[in-house]
C-alpha cells in the first residue's frame, strides 16, 4: 500500500538513497533540504521520480510550517517521517569547537 513519506535531508547521502528506495517501491515521497543546487543535482540523479523536493532549513519554524502545510493540503496525512537531516563533525574531540 502506498505510503506518504517525508524524508528530511533527501538531497544527498543516506537521505538521497532513502528517497530512491521509497520511490522505487511506489511510495509518495517529499523531501526537504536547504541547497537548491544540491536539490537540482539530486533530481538529475533520480530522474523523473515524482519525489517532491521542498527547499528550506528544517531547523526553522517557517520551513516546518511550509512543509506541514504542503503535506496537509496535498495528502491530508503523513505515514512515515524520517528525520535524517543533519551534519556530522568528524574528527577527534581535540579538533572540535565548544559549540560543536
Ligand atoms: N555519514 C556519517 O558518517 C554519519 C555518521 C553518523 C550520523 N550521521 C547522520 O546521518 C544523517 C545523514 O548523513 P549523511 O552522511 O548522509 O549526510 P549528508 O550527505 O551531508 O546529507 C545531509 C542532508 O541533510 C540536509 N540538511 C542538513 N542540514 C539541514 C537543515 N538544517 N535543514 C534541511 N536539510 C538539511 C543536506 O542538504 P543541505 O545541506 O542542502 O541542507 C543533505 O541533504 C545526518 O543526520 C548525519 O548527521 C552520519
Amino acid at each position: 500500500m502506498k505510503k506518504i513519506v517525508l524524508i528530511t535531508g533527501g538531497s544527498s547521502g543516506l537521505g538521497l538513497q532513502l528517497v530512491q528506495d521509497f520511490v522505487s517501491e511506489g511510495h509518495e515521497v517529499i523531501s526537504v533540504s536547504r541547497s537548491e543546487e544540491k536539490i537540482k543535482k539530486a533530481i538529475e540523479k533520480l530522474g523523473s521520480t515524482g519525489c517532491k523536493f521542498i527547499s528550506g532549513d528544517i531547523s526553522k519554524d517557517d520551513t516546518r510550517e511550509k512543509v506541514s502545510e504542503f503535506v496537509r493540503d496535498k495528502y491530508g496525512k503523513l505515514d512515515v517521517l524520517i528525520n535524517n537531516a543533519g551534519i556530522t563533525y568528524l574528527g577527534g574531540i581535540e579538533v572540535l569547537e565548544n559549540n560543536e
